[in-house]
């Protein structure tokens, strides 16, 4: 089997979807944000606040490279930033072990997950109201598909489970799924 890495905006499910396959294969999946959390013994927002996003970016794509020389196969949910900075969208796309999948999911749905939660996501936690972080949304998403768009696979989420999204990452093709 070949390491899946799930890409995607925050909100888009990387990590729910991450658990699903996990149990589906029987593997204990990583999540790129909750290893960061361990190995700094701070929070992602802690590290944003104290430290700064030059910081955290720099940081990210050393633990992407440790994640990633763990011991075959893995799935890792990656945070949302993370195939748009650096070398980072390269580097897993030359590494044949890896197959890269888009978690695609409409703005309108991004904007409902995320306004409840966005105080806990340091890029959103000033945003006041639905509008104005539907519009956020609207302008990063524009800037980012550039990096998602060149993954391997594009799922659409919409209105899917993060069971039934795993299920069809599974069917994608079969060496995902040997
Ligand atoms: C970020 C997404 C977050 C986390 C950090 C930055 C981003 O991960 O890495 O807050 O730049 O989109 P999730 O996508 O898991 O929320």
């Amino acid at each position: 089997m070949t390491n899946i890495i799930l890409i995607g905006y925050m909100g888009s499910g990387k990590s729910e979807v991450a658990k699903a396959l996990g149990m589906l294969k029987g593997i204990i999946p990583l999540d790129l944000d909750t290893y960061i959390e361990k190995e700094e013994k701070k929070s992602i927002s802690q590290i944003f606040d104290q430290e700064g996003a030059v910081y955290f970016r720099k940081k990210e794509a050393f633990y992407l490279e440790e994640v990633l020389d763990l011991e075959s196969p893995k799935i890792i949910a990656l945070g949302g930033g993370t195939p748009c900075f650096g070398t980072n969208m390269d580097r897993l796309k030359n590494d044949i072990h890896t197959t890269t999948i888009y978690l695609k999911t409409a703005i309108d749905t991004l904007t409902d997950r995320l306004f409840l939660e966005r105080h806990k996501r340091p890029l959103l936690a000033a945003i006041q109201t639905k509008d104005k972080l539907h519009e956020f949304i609207r302008k990063h998403l524009f800037e980012r598909v550039f990096y998602y768009a060149q993954s391997d696979y594009t799922l659409v989420t919409d209105a899917k489970n993060p069971m039934e999204i795993a299920q069809e990452i599974l069917k994608l093709s079969q060496p995902l799924a040997s």
